[in-house]
């Protein structure tokens, strides 16, 4: 029976890179996100430039229940690997913030990731699995202006951390896979201008080849690129008040 690395939002950005990375790699893959179109075109380019197996789920993930309603979808598809990535961030002043919105980013990065972990960790122990959790360089640090979303990405790091140590013995391996600022329609999302972020833009295809490279070495995170790695490290020597006005004044406010 075929094995399928299962990649969440991988309809652009980050996870559509995953995808054209697995699919050189000669992985089967199964696709989610909103856009069918796009993963179906995506699919269809994957079969024809690497002859894989690429299955598409449409599905919102970002609905309570939305996690067991892809695992009803695949349950008769072994996976091996796990890639949450789809998420988003809500942006701007707390108070401005559309409550139902920061409730969909809250299910979406965090309960429908933490669900699917879970669901899928059976067929991840039966198989020796990965499991790639997409958290962020903004999860070292509370961030004022992106509140929630840096908080979101805190908890995927703490989640990975502990599931890579807990895991270890069964065989799966975890990692949170924490990117800086990447150029990706997340900005646009977010309503945001990622040149007013005084960080690099590193490129979805450098990230993910990180992430990639790191699957030898497992550890239970990595950060892609020395500058956002020696700034998240420095997080750690400071007092923490200084340091969440110094994210303050990098993301421009
Ligand atoms: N770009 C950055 O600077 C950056 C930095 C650190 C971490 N990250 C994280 O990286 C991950 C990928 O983001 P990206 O930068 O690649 O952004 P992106 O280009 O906006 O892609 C986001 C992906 O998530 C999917 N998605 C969004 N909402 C969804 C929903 N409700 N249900 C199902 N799928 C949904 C989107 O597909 P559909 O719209 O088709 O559903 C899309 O495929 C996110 O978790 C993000 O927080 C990004």
């Amino acid at each position: 029976m075929k094995k399928y690395t299962l990649i969440t939002g991988a309809s652009r950005g980050i996870g559509k890179a995953f995808a054209e990375a697995l699919a050189q790699k000669g992985k089967d893959l199964i696709l989610v996100a909103r856009s069918e179109k796009e993963l179906e075109e995506m699919a269809s380019h994957l079969l024809k430039k690497y002859s894989v197996d690429v299955k598409v789920f449409k599905q919102d993930l970002s609905h309570t229940y939305s996690a067991e309603e892809l695992f009803e979808k695949t349950k008769d598809l072994k996976i091996e690997t796990l890639i949450n990535n789809a998420g988003f961030g809500v942006t701007d002043d707390f108070s401005k913030n559309d409550v139902l919105e920061l409730e969909k980013m809250l299910v979406l990065n965090i309960v429908t990731l933490t669900k699917l972990s879970r669901l899928y960790l059976e067929q991840l122990k039966d198989n020796q699995g990965t499991l790639i959790n997409v958290s962020s360089r903004a999860a070292f640090q509370p961030i004022p202006y992106m509140a929630a979303y840096a908080a979101s990405k805190s908890y995927v790091l703490h989640l990975s951390e502990a599931l890579h140590e807990e895991l270890k013995e069964s065989g799966v391996y975890v990692m949170a896979l924490c990117p800086g600022a990447t150029e990706t329609d997340f900005w646009e999302v977010a309503h945001m201008d990622p040149r007013k972020i005084k960080f690099e833009i590193q490129s979805p295809t450098f990230v993910v080849e990180s992430a990639l490279s790191a699957l030898e070495k497992k550890p239970s995170f990595i950060i892609p690129g020395f500058k956002n790695n020696a700034t998240a490290f420095a997080t750690r020597l400071l007092p923490r008040d200084l340091v969440t006005k110094i994210s303050r004044k990098l993301i421009g406010r």
